[in-house]
């Protein structure tokens, strides 16, 4: 894939073999984290291929899928058919889009990687965007601590989410094994927020 590439076109052209770049089995901390929800409307930031989106389609979520590669999200309306669930689909840059105001159940950022200043904008929003009770899943991987990364630590991720409430947070490194892509030893932080 030829490094000029960048944004949704980067993305494109990953997404374009037939094998699903993540695989097709949900991310498991995702899949841990789902069922303590109340079922409801969920969003997905970032979805790409809609491993994630299906299954909380399958787990009785009215899902959204948000990403702006619309060969990811082609690819999430195929696997979605597959398993029989009916998903919506917003092809838009995260840069353009907001979240609307006590419109969620439950809003998902797995392996999402948009600009730090497009991430702090949405994640400030988080809490508006929550019903009462609603939820937030996030796991992303880390690179550096300070929240001037795109890949922060826990404790700054913890900060731009505010006012939630943890239920459960962590970061560790931790093996993954997700498609071609998320393989071998990784350094991620994992989030189950309420907001109460
Ligand atoms: C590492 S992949 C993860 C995909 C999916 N969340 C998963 O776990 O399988 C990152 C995804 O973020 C999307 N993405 C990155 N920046 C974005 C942006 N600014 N707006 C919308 N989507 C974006 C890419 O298209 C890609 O689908």
């Amino acid at each position: 894939m030829s490094k000029e590439l960048k944004g949704a076109a980067y993305w494109d052209a990953r997404f374009q073999p037939s094998v699903y770049a993540y695989g097709e089995a949900p991310n498991d901390f995702l899949a841990w984290a789902a069922p303590q929800v109340k079922l409801g409307k969920a969003v997905s930031l970032c979805e790409g291929e809609g491993r994630n989106a299906v299954h909380l389609a399958k787990l009785g979520f009215e899902v959204t899928a948000v990403d702006f590669s619309s060969v990811g999200l082609a690819k999430a309306k195929a696997l979605a058919e597959r398993h029989q669930v009916t998903l919506n689909y917003i092809v838009a840059d995260l840069k353009d889009f907001q979240l609307e105001e006590n419109a969620w159940d439950l809003i998902v950022s797995v392996f999402s990687q948009p600009d730090v200043a497009v991430r702090q904008r949405l994640y400030a929003q988080l809490s508006a965007s929550l019903r009462c009770g609603g939820a937030f899943i996030l796991e992303s991987k880390v690179s550096a601590e300070q929240a001037a990364s795109r890949y922060p630590g826990l404790a700054a991720l913890q900060q731009e989410i505010k006012p939630l409430q943890a239920r459960f947070s962590c970061q560790d490194t931790r093996e993954l094994c997700e498609g071609s892509y998320h393989v071998g030893l990784h350094t991620t932080a994992q989030i189950l927020a309420f907001k109460t």
